[in-house]
């Protein structure tokens, strides 16, 4: 067989995430054994992890843990999708995680070639202040810069030498010296919490970060640290549909549009709908491949009484696009205006943080 490879500087969107939980020794997330789950969870888009059972019992039987993710900043913007990542933060800071959020300005600059003042602006004024505007608290957050933190950077350093070449190929498939130093730094700052105290740890990212995880994990046993934990989520597509992930801006939902940006990239979106009005009413459309419902499940809709009735009326053509999308609309601009009031004040928060 031959072998396959994720590649986490690539920006492909997986075609079937239950062959990816195979195929990699993932565990499948069971919504069922944890509290007041989000609607992500709940609604199967989170979908994979490692370790999860090591944080579920921290979280039933009040044990400490911490809870890590990073973002690269290389967009002035936040894509809406982040925000998957960002509300799985909050939901396990509520629930007892001490929380950390990097600024990986380090990989962004030896994996895209992003300044380091230009990576700093950019978290200072967007990144940051959106991630409290969605909810983490910003006293309890511990933010840094790759670039500022001398633990992580010491870590990386010792930790590089419990890792070898042949690993990189089985894992990464080949092996840069800007991928390497990149990764041996993201393992440093997923054990870092550990340093001062052995306590597990959860990583929530995309899938594609998972062989970061993995190579975490091998470190992690070979060096005395706890194997982290992870948990994955979806994607949300881009509202060009075909379930692709798309690097054209005008095909994306990104935190702070306004709404005309809003209006534009709605109006575009692809659906699940019928051509004309009357095969809509005649044969119904299909909302499981369509971008609008897609925002519906992943962000907008909470009820699930009123997302399943919404589903059922498209499907047996009560729905129109034109009103299914105005009313996507309508909550966007809802969602928005109420966010970027919370952005300002949280940037004025970010102001008075030391970092
Ligand atoms: N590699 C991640 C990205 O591409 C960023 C990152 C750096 C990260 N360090 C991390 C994510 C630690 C999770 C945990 O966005």
């Amino acid at each position: 067989m031959k072998q396959e490879f994720i590649d986490p500087w690539a920006s492909a969107l997986p075609k079937d995430y239950l062959d990816l939980v195979k195929k990699f020794g993932l565990e499948k997330f069971e919504a069922g054994n944890l509290p007041s789950v989000n609607l992500l969870m709940r609604r199967g888009f989170v979908f994979a992890g490692r370790d999860l059972k090591t944080i579920f019992d921290c979280i039933k039987n009040k044990k400490p843990f911490y809870a890590l993710t990073g973002i690269m900043p290389t967009a002035d913007k936040v894509h809406f999708g982040t925000k998957s990542v960002i509300d799985l933060m909050v939901y396990f800071q509520k629930h007892g995680a001490e929380t950390y959020v990097l600024v990986a300005d380090l990989e962004a600059a030896a994996t895209r070639g992003t300044s380091l003042e230009e990576a700093r602006k950019r978290a200072l004024e967007v990144h940051i202040p959106c991630y409290i505007a969605l909810g983490l608290d910003a006293k309890k957050t511990k933010f840094y810069f790759q670039s500022d933190n001398d633990d992580v950077r010491n870590l990386a350093f010792e930790l590089s030498n419990k890792a070898t070449l042949n690993e990189y190929r089985a894992i990464y498939g080949n092996a840069e010296p800007s991928r390497i130093m990149a990764s041996i730094l993201q393992v440093a700052d997923i054990l870092h919490p550990q340093i001062k105290k052995k306590i597990p740890g959860i990583v929530p990212v995309g899938i594609d970060q998972d062989p970061h995880i993995r190579l975490a994990r091998d470190i992690a046993r070979r060096s005395g640290f706890i194997p982290p934990s992870s948990v994955n989520m979806k994607y949300l597509p881009s509202l060009a549909g075909g379930m692709k992930m798309s690097k054209s801006e005008g095909n994306s939902l990104y935190l702070l549009d306004s709404d005309e940006e809003i209006k534009k990239k709605i109006s575009k979106a692809v659906t699940g709908g019928q051509k004309t009005k009357q095969e809509q009413e005649e044969k119904g459309g299909n909302p499981d491949e369509d971008m609008i419902f897609e925002l519906f499940r992943q962000h907008l809709i909470e009820s699930d009484s009123e997302l399943k009735k919404r589903e059922e009326d498209y499907r047996n053509g009560r729905l129109l696009d034109s009103e299914n999308k105005e009313f996507a609309t309508k909550l966007l601009i809802k969602f928005m205006k109420d966010f970027r009031k919370k952005y300002e004040s949280a940037k004025k928060q970010v102001g008075k943080l030391r970092f």
